[in-house]
C-alpha cells in the first residue's frame, strides 16, 4: 500500500495549513470524488509537498476510538477544533504553495468550505518563533516508515496526522535571561542538548513519552505569523494515535507528571486528529463510511 509521498519530505522554506469542513448538504461519495481528485492535482505538482488527512470517522476501515482532543493537564487545556479535512502543503517557493491553496479552494468549493488557513515557513536556518532551532532532527524515509506509517491490516501504509495550533507568547519567553530560555526548551538557541536542564524542560517531557529522535512520531510543523499571532502549527505523522496520547499527557502532566514549561509561553488554540490514507483510497471509487461525520 503506497503512502502519501508528501509524508516523507519535511515541510519546505514555505507551508501551510488548510483545514475544511463538509458544507450541511454536501453527500459522502461527493466528498471522496473531490479529495481525490484534488489530491490528484496537487500530488502531480512538482517540487510541492502534499499530505492529506480525513476526519478518522470518516474512513471505512479506521478504529473508533476515544477523542483525542481535548485534553487537559493540571495548568494547560489542548482545546479541539475537529474537523473533515486537513490539507498540508509545502514548497520551497511561495508561488507555488499560493497555487496549491487556490487549488484546494477553487477544487473543493461545492462540498467544503475552509475554516481554518495558516500560512508560515522557515524562518532563518529553521527556528522556532522564540527563535530556537527546530526540526534539528530531520527523519529519514526508514525512520517515517517505521514511525508514521500504519504497518499492516485494513489501513496498511496511511498516516495518523496531529495539527494543533500554538500560540507563542513572545513577549513572556523574551523578558526570561537567555539561560532560563534554553531550560524551558532543554536545548540552547543553535539546538545543543543543556545537560543541566530540568525535568520541565521541553526536550525531557517531549522524550517521556518515547517520542524523542523520530521514534514515535515526525513532527512537520512550522512556525507562522498571521494577523499579528505568532507560533507553531504543529502537524506530526505517527502510525497509531495512541502514542499521541502518550505524548500530549506527557507535556501536560497528566497522571502526576511534570508538566511542560514550554505550555506557560505557548498556547493551544485548537486541532484535531486526521488520517492521512494511502494514495490508493484516491484512486477507487467505493463510497467513504455511511453517516454524518
Ligand atoms: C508551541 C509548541 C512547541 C514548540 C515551540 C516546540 C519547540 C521545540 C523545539 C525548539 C525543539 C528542539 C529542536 C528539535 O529537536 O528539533 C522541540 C523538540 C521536540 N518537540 Fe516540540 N515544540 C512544541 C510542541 C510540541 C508538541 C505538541 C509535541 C508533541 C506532541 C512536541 C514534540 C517534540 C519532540 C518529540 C521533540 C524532539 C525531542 C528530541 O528527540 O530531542 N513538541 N520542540
Amino acid at each position: 500500500m503506497r503512502p502519501q509521498e508528501g509524508l516523507f519530505h519535511s515541510p519546505g522554506a514555505f507551508s501551510a495549513v488548510a483545514v475544511l469542513r463538509l458544507s450541511r448538504n454536501a453527500a459522502l461519495p461527493q466528498l471522496r470524488e473531490t479529495i481525490s481528485a484534488l489530491y490528484g492535482e496537487l500530488s502531480a505538482a512538482r517540487g510541492l509537498n502534499t499530505v492529506l488527512g480525513l476526519q478518522p470517522s470518516l474512513l471505512p476501515d479506521a478504529p473508533v476510538s476515544s477523542a483525542l482532543l481535548p485534553r487537559e493537564g493540571p495548568t494547560a487545556r489542548f482545546p479541539s477544533t475537529q474537523s473533515h479535512v486537513l490539507v498540508q502543503v509545502s514548497a520551497n517557493g511561495r508561488e507555488l504553495l499560493l497555487w496549491s491553496l487556490r487549488r484546494v479552494l477553487a477544487l473543493t468549493q461545492a462540498v467544503l468550505y475552509l475554516e481554518e488557513e495558516v500560512l508560515g515557513g522557515r524562518i532563518g536556518e529553521g527556528r522556532d518563533a522564540f527563535g530556537f532551532r527546530d526540526g534539528l532532527l530531520r527523519p529519514t524515509r526508514e525512520q517515517v516508515r517505521r514511525a508514521a506509517l500504519v504497518p499492516s491490516g485494513q489501513l496498511a501504509g496511511a498516516s495518523w496526522l496531529l495539527y494543533m495550533r500554538f500560540q507563542n507568547n513572545l513577549e513572556r519567553f523574551g523578558r526570561l535571561k537567555p539561560q532560563a530560555q534554553e531550560f524551558v526548551v532543554g536545548r540552547t538557541r543553535d539546538g545543543e542538548l543543556v545537560p543541566d536542564a530540568p525535568a520541565e524542560a521541553h526536550i525531557h517531557r517531549a522524550r517521556a513519552s518515547g517520542a524523542g529522535e523520530n521514534q514515535l512520531l515526525i513532527r512537520r510543523g512550522f512556525p507562522f505569523r498571521q494577523g499579528g499571532e505568532e507560533g507553531l502549527a504543529f502537524v506530526s505523522a505517527s502510525a497509531d494515535p495512541e502514542y499521541y496520547e502518550r505524548s500530549l499527557d506527557a507535556l501536560l502532566g497528566v497522571g502526576g507528571q511534570t508538566p511542560d514549561a514550554m505550555l506557560r509561553y505557548a498556547r493551544a488554540v485548537g486541532g484535531g486528529l486526521y488520517l492521512a490514507p494511502p494514495t490508493h483510497w484516491f484512486q477507487s471509487s467505493s463510497s467513504p463510511r455511511e453517516g454524518t461525520p
